[in-house]
């Protein structure tokens, strides 16, 4: 039996429409619109592509986008001097800076300027430490996707084995969070971890985000797992052929063989597909949901961690 191939691009759509309903009734019942802002330093063409894209999508939903594309020469203390601004303004009830900033920028100092409240990426060192201890926290947006579609997938993840393959602070770590906060059992793994096959042979549910093409074996998943793929690796593929300048195509694939895997898993991700739609789609969430606590308004159900 092949395993159910879990549509995120489908799954981030309903997120978003989710979403525009919460807009809805925010401007209808209390005259407030979400407001995003987004902070994008210098000319990286990947981060311009994201924040092109992350714009977009909140005017789909009905919200206000407000872009701020500074010179890659902006000094720290100009970046720090808008942060500000932007805590200040009650129209704005969600911040992202984009990373990667400019090497002459300390990235930590300008996260933790960011009003935690405000701090729709989840990476204030508050908001680290809230989740860590259980606290009502703004999560990550793609450790928050992830959570949802295992939830969807799932129903209770209580008392099942969990492993999370990798250990960034953006992916791994919070990601862990999660999974215990539901009740899992959890292991986080990562490329020093021994006997890895055996550790992820175990899990009723493996989470990939080493960042390595093909790293997860479809022999190590446990039958009837789910297994959710946060890599987007780009390879060679001559299969494809060749560009016009002469180089081999390339192909976006995930951080688990899923050829392999997809014979034993009971469900799995795709990349492209899976996990990936999921994280802007969480950032409009994680919007909604810091602009009706700003309101002091219920949360909106089936955003939240
Ligand atoms: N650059 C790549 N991914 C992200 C993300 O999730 N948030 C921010 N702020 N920058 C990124």
């Amino acid at each position: 039996m092949t395993a159910q191939i879990i549509d995120g691009k489908a799954f981030a759509a309903e997120v978003r429409e989710k979403v525009a309903g919460h807009v809805s009734r925010l401007k209808q019942e209390h005259g407030i619109t979400p407001g995003l802002a987004v902070v994008l330093v210098g000319e990286d063409p990947a981060s311009q592509v994201y924040v092109r894209n992350k714009g977009k999508q909140t005017i789909e939903v009905g919200m206000s986008s407000f872009e701020h594309k500074l010179p890659a020469e902006t000094s720290q203390e100009e970046l720090l001097e808008l942060l500000d601004r932007l805590n200040a303004d009650p129209q704005i009830h969600g911040i992202l800076v984009q990373l990667p900033l400019p090497s002459h920028v300390d990235e930590e100092l300008v996260i933790n300027r960011i009003d935690p409240d405000k701090d729709v990426d989840g990476f204030h060192i508050s908001n680290v430490g809230r989740l860590a201890t259980g606290q009502k926290s703004m999560v990550p947006c793609t450790p928050l996707g992830c959570l949802m579609m295992l939830r969807d997938q799932r129903g209770s993840l209580s008392g099942l084995d969990a492993v999370v393959i990798g250990r960034s602070n953006i992916v791994g770590k919070p990601m862990a969070q999660l999974l215990l906060g539901d009740s899992c059992t959890v292991t986080i793994a990562h490329s020093r971890t021994r006997g890895l096959p055996e550790v992820v042979r175990r899990a009723d549910v493996v989470v990939a985000a080493v960042g390595r093409p093909g790293f997860v074996r479809g022999e190590w998943i446990k039958p009837g797992a789910t297994v959710i793929d946060v890599g987007i690796n780009r390879i060679e593929a001559p299969e494809k052929g060749t560009n016009d300048d002469g180089s081999v195509k390339t192909r976006l694939v995930g951080d688990v063989d899923f050829d392999g895997a997809v014979q034993v898993a009971g469900a799995i991700t795709p990349v492209p597909g899976g996990v990936g739609p999921m994280t802007i789609a969480c950032l409009l969430a994680n919007t909604v949901t810091a602009c009706c606590r700003a309101n002091g308004l219920d949360e909106p159900e089936g955003l939240t961690a």
